[in-house]
């Protein structure tokens, strides 16, 4: 089980700016090797973020284009201003990367050589206190990544479910072994007339509920319920085993589909879709007949995913729980 953590130190560096990036593309080399961006064409960065991966992918040839897309107004604009020297070989949309076929289709692009998803969030989104990301600030609990939508913050969402669906989000995207206990403090304060609405206030509220173990090397007590929260309140595993499909369906024959996941539950999807597009049945060996689809189209590139070399962890702790996978889609696969 991994989780996607919050490093002080990481975002330290960030804000002090320099000549360190305020995010450190996580795997770069990896990603690159994967992509094979120097071939030319048209790649699709999905989580543009402030847009490292997509500058080094627009580096590596004057016959790369890039589309990114994100959904956070805030990356968008920091990276539209870095990517502005490559001109027309750049273009951005603000928007979830569930519409990718939507957004190629309205933008008039066709069949990418590349499409990379470096999922989760970014350290600009960890280090801006009002997001609501990080117990390391006291602010409201915010945590949606789209701030320009209507979209319900964390803080709406824990006024509004019940105490049992509660639990089950914290047990089943935090993976919270103390899920009930958490959740029954959250609603005993919202009985009181005092709903949660800090990150402060719920970290303090975990910590009460799953006692603090100060132990040089484990994790804070409210990192599981602040993962689990942001991933129910920006809904990031939902359709995300179909945005996967979807890619396959828009990449040209032996074009490259790379996706950088964090925490266990996504890395977790990103396996077992790729292993049934690669034609892998996924059914239990007593299911009469395969209902899981699977389906020869593509080839795995990583039997075994990617990780960060300890030097990278180094400079960029962040980086410590990725994994990368990446498969090629085959020859004679039509895209749709
Ligand atoms: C880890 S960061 C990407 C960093 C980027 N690769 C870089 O080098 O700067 C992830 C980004 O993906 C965005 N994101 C996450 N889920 C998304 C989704 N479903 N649709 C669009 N953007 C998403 C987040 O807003 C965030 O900016």
């Amino acid at each position: 089980m991994f989780f996607e953590q919050d490093h002080g130190a990481v975002v330290r560096q960030a804000s002090e700016g320099g000549k360190d990036a305020p995010h450190r593309p996580v795997l770069l080399q990896e990603t690159l090797q994967c992509l094979l961006p120097e071939r030319g064409g048209l790649f699709v960065d999905c989580t543009l973020g402030l847009g490292g991966h997509a500058e080094a992918i627009l580096e590596s040839s004057e016959a790369t284009r890039v589309v990114g897309i994100d959904r956070d107004p805030e990356a968008l604009r920091l990276a539209n201003e870095r990517l502005a020297p490559f001109g027309s070989r750049f273009r951005s949309f603000h928007g979830d990367f569930r519409e990718i076929r939507f957004v190629l289709e309205e933008g008039g692009e066709r069949l990418p050589s590349g499409i990379l998803a470096d999922l989760g969030v970014s350290s600009l989104q960890f280090d801006t206190a009002e997001r609501g990301f990080s117990f390391r600030f006291d602010a409201p609990l915010d945590m949606r990544m789209n701030t320009g939508g209507d979209e319900e913050t964390a803080a709406e969402l824990l006024t509004r479910l019940s105490e049992e669906e509660i639990a089950n989000v914290i047990f089943e995207y935090g993976e919270e072994r103390k899920s009930r206990r958490i959740a029954r403090k959250i609603v005993e304060r919202r009985e009181q007339g005092r709903p949660v609405q800090t990150t402060s206030e719920l970290a303090a509220l975990v910590e009460r509920a799953v006692g603090f173990r100060k132990a040089a090397k484990s994790i804070h007590p409210a990192t599981r319920t602040f993962q689990a929260l942001r991933i129910a309140t920006n809904h990031e595993l939902e359709n995300l085993d179909k945005f996967l499909e979807t890619s396959i369906d828009l990449l040209k024959p032996q074009g490259r589909l790379v996706i950088i996941s964090f925490h266990s539950l996504e890395d977790r999807i990103v396996k077992r879709t790729l292993r049934r597009l690669s034609g892998i049945c996924e059914c239990s060996s007593r299911a009469p007949v395969c209902s899981c689809g699977a389906q020869r189209r593509i080839e795995i590139l990583t039997r075994r995913p990617f990780t960060p070399s300890e030097a990278e962890i180094d400079t960029n702790p962040r980086a410590r729980s990725a994994k990368l996978r990446a498969c090629s889609k085959l020859e004679d696969t039509l895209a749709a």
